[in-house]
């Protein structure tokens, strides 16, 4: 990645586009919209409330990161979407139940405005969905184009200065790398001849690109993350990341296995399981979305406790994930973990995590972070995958010769000192030897 020269400064409005019009994203628009009134506080984002420390301990440099890179203002987001069903954004906030009647009701004027445009949408691709509200076109390239014309049109429509695309559509079914992936023009021959390895996600991939729009895809398909996505946003300068929102039982995973691998405590187990009655719930109860997920949520352990260096502590591992579809929850999912661990000679240890979250509150500021984050690296001209941005993704996106680097507080240095490297100020080692001469 070359240093950013320059970075433009977040001049004029930035528009917020986002596939998929459901749980988290509606909570996402309300939610900005909230603050933006001084009705409530931006709590679980780092851009708004996080701080970064500038030189060494003793200097007391500690701005807000939002003052430190000059990210877009809150009052310059303008929201759209796409999703299969008509409903507006207050529409689909109120099915989903995500906030109360009374947050609703203060956000309702706004957010009945924001209407999705036709979904690219196909469903082989998401089976426990249908809907209306979808695209016809001669084959997929053809509805790539119209979901393009979308994005000029909203562009005009709104005066916008500038775009960013954050996936908050359903998850779709597993789908591995093909050859029709490896290039941009066996991958743009495949659209035209509706090949099946061709998700609606990459179609919308590919008009962000296109456009010159960064992509980030919080859902785990595969979507972006292909050669021939990936070679194609670098050549348009293009941010693009994923996968999947690190919100809730990965989120802890995250935090708790580097703390037992910093310490050589044994792994025998680890047993993960979730009820939760969302929408996304019942598409993840369809073995080929589950699939995808469950891909996504396995990965971690193994990268961050390597088994393979640490055989004796991590060589027998057994790594289970459920989801089970239990309409009564809503999106306040429960996700129990139970973590077979052992120390000293051996000696087993159980320990039992039951975090009684809300799904889609814990993701809502993590789209907003994406979308101000991917902003500046864009106008910072740092094109293709972000790796910097890995802290919110349960399943980071990276370079072809690289691991993925799932570790919480490793991803959280990283996007720092990438800030503190795009500003030109000095890297945090967490050394501090010259104290002590
Ligand atoms: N909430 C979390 O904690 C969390 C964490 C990680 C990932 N995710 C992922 O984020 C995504 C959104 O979650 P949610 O709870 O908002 O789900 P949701 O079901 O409430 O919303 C998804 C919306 O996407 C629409 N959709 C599906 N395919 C589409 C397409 N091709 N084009 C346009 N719209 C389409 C659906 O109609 C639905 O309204 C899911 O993929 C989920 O797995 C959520």
């Amino acid at each position: 990645m070359r240093k950013p020269a320059s970075i433009a400064p977040p001049k004029g409005k930035l528009g917020v586009l986002t596939p998929g019009m459901g749980a988290v994203s509606t909570t996402f628009m309300a939610g900005v919209e909230l603050v933006r009134r001084g009705e409530s506080v931006p709590v679980g984002s780092l851009t708004q409330m996080g701080t970064i420390r500038l030189g060494k301990r003793t200097e007391g440099r500690v701005p807000r990161i939002k003052d430190f890179v000059r990210l877009a203002e809150l009052d310059d987001l303008v929201f759209g979407g796409w999703d299969v069903f008509p409903d507006d954004a207050y529409q689909a906030a109120s099915k989903a139940g995500v906030l109360d009647m009374k947050d609703l009701a203060k956000a309702q004027k706004f957010l009945k405005t924001i209407r999705p445009m036709k979904a690219a949408f196909d469903q082989n691709y998401v089976k426990k969905l249908q809907g209306p509200n979808v695209k016809k076109g001669k084959n997929k390239f053809d509805l790539a184009e119209q979901l393009r014309q979308d994005i000029r049109d909203f562009k005009k429509k709104n005066k916008l200065d500038r775009l960013v695309m954050v996936w908050c559509a359903s998850t779709e079914v597993f789908m591995k790398q093909e050859d029709v992936h490896k290039d941009l023009q066996s991958f743009e021959k495949a659209m035209k001849e509706n090949h099946p390895a061709i998700a609606p996600s990459m179609l919308y991939a590919y008009a962000a690109i296109s456009e010159g729009v960064p992509f980030a895809n919080g859902a785990p398909n595969l979507t972006v993350d292909i050669p021939a996505l990936e070679d194609f946003a670098r050549e348009r300068e293009v941010p693009i990341g994923g996968k999947d929102f690190k919100t809730g039982q990965t989120l802890l995973k995250t935090v708790l296995a580097p703390a037992f691998k910093a310490r050589m405590l044994g792994l025998n187990g680890w047993f993960s399981t979730n009820i939760l009655g969302n929408r996304d719930g019942e598409v993840l109860d369809d073995p080929g979305s589950f699939k995808t997920k469950e891909e996504s949520k396995l990965g971690v352990l193994e990268y961050i406790l390597q088994p393979k260096i640490y055989p004796e502590l991590y060589g027998k591992i057994h790594h289970k994930v459920r989801i089970n579809y239990y309409p009564p929850r809503g999106d306040n999912k429960e996700g129990w973990d139970n973590i077979d661990i052992f120390g000293w000679l051996g000696y087993p240890m159980q320990i039992k995590v039951d975090f009684l979250c809300r799904d889609s509150i814990l993701a809502a500021p993590i789209v907003l972070d994406l979308a101000l984050f991917f902003d500046l690296a864009k106008r910072a001209g740092m094109r293709g995958i972000q790796e910097w941005l890995s802290f919110y993704f349960k399943s980071p996106m990276c370079a072809r010769e690289l691991y993925p680097e799932h570790d919480l507080f490793i991803q959280s240095m990283k996007l720092k000192n990438t800030l503190r490297w795009m500003m030109g100020e000095d890297l945090i080692t967490h050394l501090g030897a010259e104290y002590y001469d």
